[in-house]
């Protein structure tokens, strides 16, 4: 991966004095783990998760079902229930096989829900039907009985008809016994758009009511359209709002954002969207999320990632 490999000393310097636990943000999906049906390229995974490793921080996995970034191979072909069921199968098999006992906890369902709390079309759901999501959860826990298991998705954070959808899948799940641990709620927002501490706190709390782990999943904060030093205290406010959510919820078990610094978020540097700024220089929202975990000034103990 360029961005640890070295074109810019300034990320992993930054990753190493910050950070205690990364997500690989493109490197464990579908078109580059299995860009062959049954050809696997862990590769690029794997230098993430030795570095990681290496320099004593925990990986969290990302991502095993998802309607993005699949290899043409598997969207361009048809398939009856039974064959895709079998090629999703043996892909969580051997993806998690192959990371166990290095990869603590996965994104086992990525974004399964419309805004509107309708499950989403997909190719998983359209031929194998809703049964995709116990299922995938099965066939992961099955590979590695330690590995902790989550469905992650965005706008689960306030009360509406997407929490709710989430909820009560959750409870679902729960109540048949599949394994489900934790829910991770991805945190993209902007200085347009974010949830109420109030908001966050009782999304939290009603997923940890199910005896679910949480986690604050793929934070950033979009400042596009906004500058100055008014438009860094405002990001900052929201960010120490998502991790003041966290403390104050024994369940929220991690931290994440989604990029190490404006270099390198998905969103462009112009966005202004994470903790760390162009050049790697920590900004107000550093300190708000320091303040948030009630973390030392420093860096952070536990609790946080790093990279995507
Ligand atoms: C994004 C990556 O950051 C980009 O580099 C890539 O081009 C597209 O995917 N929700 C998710 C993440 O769960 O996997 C997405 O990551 C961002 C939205």
């Amino acid at each position: 991966m360029p961005d640890l490999q070295g074109d810019d000393p300034r990320y992993a310097e930054t990753l190493d004095a910050n950070f205690d636990g990364v997500t690989p943000e493109n490197e464990m999906k579908w078109d580059t783990v299995e860009p062959q049906q049954g050809v696997f390229n862990f590769g690029p995974a794997d230098t993430i998760v030795n570095y990681a490793l290496q320099h004593g921080m925990s990986v969290h996995g990302h991502n095993l079902v998802w309607n993005q970034q699949l290899p043409t191979w598997l969207t361009s072909g048809t398939w009856s229930k039974d064959q895709l069921e079998q090629i999703l199968q043996q892909h969580i098999e051997a993806e998690v096989t192959h990371f166990r006992g290095r990869v603590e906890e996965w994104d086992v369902i990525n974004e399964p829900f419309n805004n509107d709390g309708t499950l989403q079309s997909n190719i998983w759901s359209n031929v194998i039907g809703p049964d995709y999501i116990p299922l995938a959860l099965e066939w992961a826990h099955d590979a590695d009985p330690t590995a902790k298991l989550f469905i992650n998705d965005y706008n689960i954070d306030w009360a509406g008809p997407k929490e709710e959808a989430m909820l009560a899948l959750a409870a679902q799940l729960k109540s048949e016994g599949v394994p489900l641990d934790g829910i991770g709620m991805e945190e993209h927002l902007s200085l347009n758009w974010a949830p109420s501490l109030a908001q966050l706190e009782q999304a939290m709390q009603s997923y940890a009511a199910l005896g679910l782990d949480v986690e604050v999943t793929e934070a950033d904060v979009d400042t596009t359209g906004y500058s100055g030093a008014a438009a860094q205290s405002q990001q900052a406010e929201i960010f120490g709002r998502l991790a003041t959510a966290c403390r104050a919820e024994s369940a929220c078990i991690r931290f994440s954002v989604w990029g190490v610094s404006d270099a390198v978020s998905w969103l462009g540097s112009a966005a202004a969207a994470l903790p760390f700024d162009q050049n790697y220089q920590a900004k107000p929202a550093w300190a708000a999320i320091l303040a948030g975990l009630d973390e030392p000034q420093s860096a952070l103990q536990e609790g946080s990632t790093g990279e995507p």
